[in-house]
Formats: C-alpha cells, sequence, structure tokens
C-alpha cells in the first residue's frame, strides 16, 4: 500500500507555492488535501473569494492529489487522528508566528505512529496575502460583493458591521485592524448618518437616489458587503422598487422597520409621536419585497420596534414569529436601554423557538457588552451603526472654532492629519 501524505490548505488563491508544496508530497506518496472550510479559514483572516465547492474542485484536479477532504478547523489534529498520514507536508513559513502551535501539535501527534513533517522552503515573493491585496485593488462585481453576508454570516461567530457614509469612511471600514487582527467584514449605510452627513433630519427626508448615490461612491473604493437602512421601507407599493435597485448595485441586505407615518429616529422612543406598523401590513410588506428579488442570497431583514416604543417582549416575540413566517431573513432587535437585559432576554426567547434565523442587534445605548459576548447569546451580526460620523463631526468642530479663536491654524495643527499624511492618504495621489 502506498504511503499516506496529509497537506492542510486553503486553497483559494492557489499559486506556484502550493503547487510546489503538491508536488513535493506527491513524491512521498498518495496526497490527501485537508481543504479548510469557510470556517476554518474565517477564524483567522478574511472569508476566501471561492466557496468550499469551488476550491474543492479546482484541488482535486491538480496533478498528485488523490483525495479532498474537508478540514473543519485551523487544529489538524482530528483529521490526522482519523487518517493517520506516514507524512505531513507544509511550508517552512509556519515555524514562528501563530501558527508555530499548530506545527507543534502536528509533530506531536503524527510521532504516536511514526509519521514525519516534511517542511519544503517557502516560495519567496509569492503569497496568498500578496495576492488578496492585489485583488482588493482590482475590486469586487455586485454579485460576488451581494452574496459575500450570507457567507460571513455562515461562517463567522458574529459578523462585525460599522457605519459608511462616505467613501472615505468606507475605507476606514475596509481597511481597519484591530491589534487582535479582528477586522469588519462589512458597512452599514445608516439612514441617521446618511442623513445627517447631508445636513438633513433622519426622517426619510433624503430620497433613494440620493442614498445610492452615497452607495456608489463608497462602492467604487471598496469591496466588503453592505447592509442598507431602508427606514420603515415607505409603502410597500414602492419598496420593492427600493428592493431591485439596492440588489442590482451589490448590496446583501435590507433592513425595515415595523414603524408607520412620520418616521423618527428610534433612539428617541416615546419621546416623539412615533407609531408602530399593524403585523399584517408589516407581513405584507416584507411578503411583497420577497416576491420582488431576483437572487436567492439578497436578504430581507425585519426591525421590530416594540421594544424601542414600550410595547413589551410578548409583542417583540409575537411580532418575530410573524415576519419570519412572512418570510423575514432575519431579525433586527433595537433597544435603547443602557443595558443590554432586553436584547438578551429576547435572543433567548427567540433562540428557544427558531436556532437558526439571523439575529441582529444595534448596540449604540447598551455600548458595554462585546460583539463576543453577543455572539453567545446567539447573535449574528452587531452593527456599530453611527460612529463614524460621530466621530469625524467633533474634530471637525473643534479646529473651525479655534481657528476663529486664534485667527490663525497654528494651535489646531496637532490635532490634524498632516499634509504629507494626506497627500498620501489615496494611492495614486504622488
Ligand atoms: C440608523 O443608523 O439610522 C438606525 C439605527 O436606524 S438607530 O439610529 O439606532 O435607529
Ligand atoms: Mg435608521
Amino acid at each position: 500500500m502506498n504511503k499516506k501524505v496529509y497537506v492542510g490548505m486553503s486553497a483559494d488563491l492557489l499559486h506556484p507555492g502550493h503547487i510546489n508544496i503538491l508536488k513535493i508530497a506527491s513524491g512521498y506518496g498518495d496526497v490527501i488535501v485537508g481543504l479548510l472550510t469557510d470556517q476554518a479559514i474565517a477564524s483567522y483572516k478574511r472569508l476566501p473569494y471561492m466557496t468550499f465547492e469551488q476550491r474543492k474542485s479546482v484541488v482535486e484536479n491538480i496533478k498528485g492529489v488523490k483525495e479532498v477532504i474537508a478540514q473543519e478547523t485551523l487544529d489538524y489534529r482530528a483529521n490526522l487522528e482519523k487518517i493517520k498520514p506516514d507524512f505531513v507536508v507544509h511550508g517552512n513559513d509556519w515555524k514562528n508566528g501563530v501558527q508555530s502551535k499548530t506545527r507543534e501539535q502536528v509533530i506531536e501527534t503524527i510521532s504516536k505512529w511514526g509519521g514525519v513533517l516534511i517542511e519544503p522552503e517557502y516560495t519567496d515573493g509569492i503569497s496568498s496575502t500578496l495576492l488578496n491585496k492585489a485583488l482588493k485593488e482590482i475590486g469586487t462585481t455586485p454579485d460576488i460583493r451581494r452574496k459575500a453576508l450570507r457567507r460571513l454570516i455562515d461562517a463567522r461567530p458574529v459578523v462585525r458591521i460599522m457605519e459608511a457614509h462616505s467613501a472615505l469612511s468606507g475605507l476606514i471600514v475596509e481597511n481597519i485592524v484591530g491589534d487582535n487582527g479582528v477586522y469588519y467584514d462589512g458597512m452599514w449605510s445608516s439612514s441617521l448618518t446618511d442623513s445627517t452627513s447631508k445636513g438633513k433630519p433622519d426622517i426619510e427626508a433624503v430620497d433613494i437616489t440620493s442614498r445610492t448615490n452615497t452607495l456608489n461612491e463608497i462602492f467604487e473604493v471598496t469591496t466588503k458587503p453592505m447592509i442598507y437602512d431602508a427606514d420603515t421601507g415607505g409603502i410597500a407599493e414602492h419598496f420593492v422598487y427600493t428592493v431591485r435597485t439596492l440588489e442590482r448595485l451589490g448590496v446583501s441586505a435590507v433592513i425595515i422597520e415595523d414603524k408607520i407615518g412620520l418616521k423618527k429616529n428610534s433612539l428617541f422612543g416615546n419621546d416623539v409621536v412615533q407609531s408602530q406598523d399593524s403585523i399584517e401590513n408589516f407581513s405584507d410588506k416584507i411578503q411583497m419585497g420577497k416576491r420582488a428579488k431576483i437572487t436567492d442570497e439578497f436578504m430581507i431583514i425585519a426591525r421590530i420596534e416594540s421594544l424601542i416604543l414600550d410595547k413589551g417582549m410578548d409583542d417583540a416575540v409575537n411580532r418575530a414569529k410573524a415576519y419570519i413566517k412572512a418570510g423575514a431573513d432575519g431579525i433586527m432587535i433595537h433597544s435603547r436601554k443602557k443595558e443590554p437585559d432586553e436584547i438578551l432576554q429576547f435572543c433567548k426567547i427567540l433562540r428557544e423557538h427558531n436556532n437558526s434565523i439571523p439575529i441582529v442587534v444595534v448596540p449604540t445605548s447598551f455600548n458595554q457588552i462585546t460583539a463576543t459576548q453577543l455572539s453567545k447569546a446567539g447573535v449574528n451580526i452587531v452593527i456599530y451603526a453611527n460612529h463614524m460620523l460621530r466621530a469625524a463631526y467633533p474634530g471637525m468642530k473643534n479646529v473651525a472654532k479655534s481657528i476663529l479663536d486664534n485667527d490663525r491654524s497654528l494651535e489646531t495643527e496637532k490635532d490634524l492629519l498632516s499634509i504629507k499624511e494626506i497627500l498620501d492618504l489615496i494611492p495614486g495621489t504622488r
């Protein structure tokens, strides 16, 4: 019987480095590729461009590959124990850094049956990280962008979304990475911040043409998926056109809230007059939107305002059940409480009834709870709904005032991006 050789890989953007590894591996025996699932990859870097099935069909057809199986985690051990390969082949670039622990576990596991780790020299000058960067410069298509959100919901414990109201704020969301390597999965087109940045109130006064202009500007320079805040969705006969427009642009999801009449921002609660739609009307609107959409992946998410309007938990839960029945692809539950208790309670009750419907929350006022904690409570998507604009406005206002107060800009220079930095900010400016 031939020897068994195990190679773990993501194989999204295949390059000569992968082919080199597979060629060397096939010199030792029958190559079994442990192909990382979307979930395994998304646990440490961006979602692959190709789906698992697409990647599998590519790798299966590479010379020397005998079999492709799924590797469900970054940890090799479960697959190794199952297959008991004589050899594992991996580029020598994993000796240091985050993967070094995985490497040690591999050595320890295969040594139990005398397996050996082979580590070919890493191929310089090419890597999937470099290719990813190049691909981002090329951009994306509406189809790829639209599909990305559903794939992320399936692949990530929690999807992190940040508000963007301009191309520049979109670029920040696209590129910023936290110290722990975490980044935003996508963007939120907020009615509040899109209206505010146009100097208009958040009362559905900024029309869809103007809102889609903002989307187009953001889409020109970014690749991440977008969730669109469509307020009440307007009257159902108009909402169907909004669905078509957003879908065509490459937006992944639209959220509509179950209010009626002149819309006011939810965070006012009952300080202003706001009315909730009937379950029947709103369910009809969801159904009409569902009938209008063309692609499977576009999502219509129903936003429940019962807690905002003090209508109680039972009302919120009943509405969630009704909207899911009407075909909603997700439920957003909103709250203006400082504590997350009512959100957590809602998630618990809804999850007992339905364990798969995506739940979306917007922790603007209950801002102590982390995305990770919300995820443990059953939340799938966390939206930071207004933070880019709220960060920008005080900065601009203080600088404008300081120049008047000092009759020159010297004093405020320390608060500004330097001229060198702004000239280098956007590639191609030089
Ligand atoms: C928005 O960002 O416009 C929202 C969320 O709808 S909230 O402002 O909290 O209502
Ligand atoms: Mg809004």
